[in-house]
């Protein structure tokens, strides 16, 4: 339900602008307040005054109505709502949104806003495949903005695939999760993922084979539970999820002082699978194989153990410290040893021998080791370990004074 709450509704410009009236009127059904803001592109398809009389409320389409201005300024507008959607969100808006435009009302509202953002996008298959609106999409996930839909199926120009606005019922389905007060929220939660990138000259580095997956299906969970969620990650192949605060870093010294920068948190969970070690002198210029008359010889250095350092934090340490321990054998044990040695609370230890398809795979077969013993948790995919461990912080967190 979503009584008690005030939404602020943008309505672009597209045919589907017509399913913004029934999600009024589905809002208001659950309870919500709908202040609509129509843009004059959105003004072809529907009326300020349908909306507003679904809505019950003022509509706004003007940045500069004085009287608007006296009775309530973009600033106040933005920021008294609960949630802005934006539906539909064309190609247009998502371009100006990515790129910090604003030239009229929704886009300075955007821009103003200190609440989360949901767009619905709407618009022909092939602007929603533009390498353009890819870019703006993804710099919009990394963002934060959540996304509903958009869905794939025929469209009024006649062609077919993906770029279709969600249904009005799944778009207020997507606020009510939004919205929803879940165990963690108002809690701080950081989460490293990803593999890093340690360069050895400019072009080449020393990686691992880390995809992300598990480390963004846990940042996934502790968000849909409501958490503040900075996700600190490394270049890795699977995308940031939605509604997370994203910071991109390289190499493990880059990941030490986002972490540090993030803190304090209630709770940090480090999932990536940092680099043991560094190239000691990197080169500034491109190692030549010509010429050099010998093989390059690398030596390396140790770099910095986040966990550790983090988990034997004397002043701002997070209450509930989670590390990950990979391992090919003795996994249990080591794990065991290993939550000791860097004074971390729990290990979620896994075999990421070539045979179990863990490393890059869709599932994950884990233990979760603690102070009261271990526990072995059956196979499950990847978003199934990330809603437990989700699941379980909130509880410890909880259980906390
Ligand atoms: O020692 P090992 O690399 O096996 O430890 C794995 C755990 O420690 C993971 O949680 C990983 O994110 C973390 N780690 C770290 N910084 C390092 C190495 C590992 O935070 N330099």
């Amino acid at each position: 339900m979503l009584a008690g709450k005030r939404i602020l509704l943008i309505i672009g410009g597209g045919v589907a602008a017509f399913k913004a009236l029934t999600l009024i009127r589905l809002l208001r059904e659950r309870g919500a307040t709908v202040v609509p803001v129509i843009t004059p592109a959105g003004q072809a398809f529907v009326t300020p005054l349908s909306a507003s009389a679904l809505a019950a409320e003022k509509v706004y389409t003007e940045l500069f109505d004085l009287t608007d201005e006296a009775e309530m300024g973009h600033i106040e507008l933005s920021r008294d709502a609960d949630l802005v959607v934006v539906a539909p969100a064309t190609a247009d808006l998502l371009g100006k949104m990515a790129n910090g435009l604003a030239n009229d009302l929704a886009s300075t509202l955007l821009m103003a806003t200190d609440k989360r953002v949901l767009v619905a996008p709407a618009m022909n298959v092939r602007m929603w495949e533009h390498p353009a609106t890819r870019r703006n999409v993804a710099q919009l996930r990394a963002d934060g903005v959540l996304f509903a839909g958009p869905t794939e199926g025929p469209m009024a120009c006649g062609e077919f695939g993906p770029g279709r606005m969600a249904e009005a019922d799944e778009i207020a389905t997507a606020i009510e999760d939004a919205l929803a007060d879940g165990p963690l929220k108002g809690r701080h939660v950081l989460v490293t993922s990803g593999p890093t990138h340690e360069p050895i000259d400019p072009v080449r580095y020393i990686a691992n084979r880390s995809s992300g997956a598990q480390g963004t299906a846990i940042a996934a969970a502790l968000a849909a539970l409501g958490a503040d969620v900075t996700f600190v990650t490394g270049p890795a192949d699977v995308p940031p999820p939605a509604g997370v605060r994203v910071v991109r870093v390289e190499t493990a010294r880059d990941m030490l002082e986002a972490v540090e920068r993030a803190l304090p948190a209630d709770a940090a969970v480090f999932a990536a699978a940092v680099a043991d070690w560094r190239v000691a002198s990197a080169s500034d210029s491109k190692i030549k194989k010509e010429g050099s008359g010998s093989l390059p010889a690398l030596s390396f250095a140790e770099n910095p153990d986040i966990l550790a350092t983090v988990s034997q934090m004397v002043e701002g340490r997070p209450r509930l410290v989670v590390g990950f321990a990979a391992e090919t054998d003795d996994v249990v044990a080591n794990a065991t040893r290993k939550r000791a040695r860097k004074g971390c609370d729990w290990i979620v230890a896994n075999d990421v021998s070539p045979a179990t398809g863990i490393m890059g795979g869709p599932d994950n077969t884990v233990h979760l080791v603690h102070a009261g013993g271990v526990e072995d948790w059956p196979p499950m995919s990847k978003t199934e370990v990330g809603r437990r461990l989700a699941n379980r912080i909130a509880e410890a967190l909880g259980d906390m004074p």
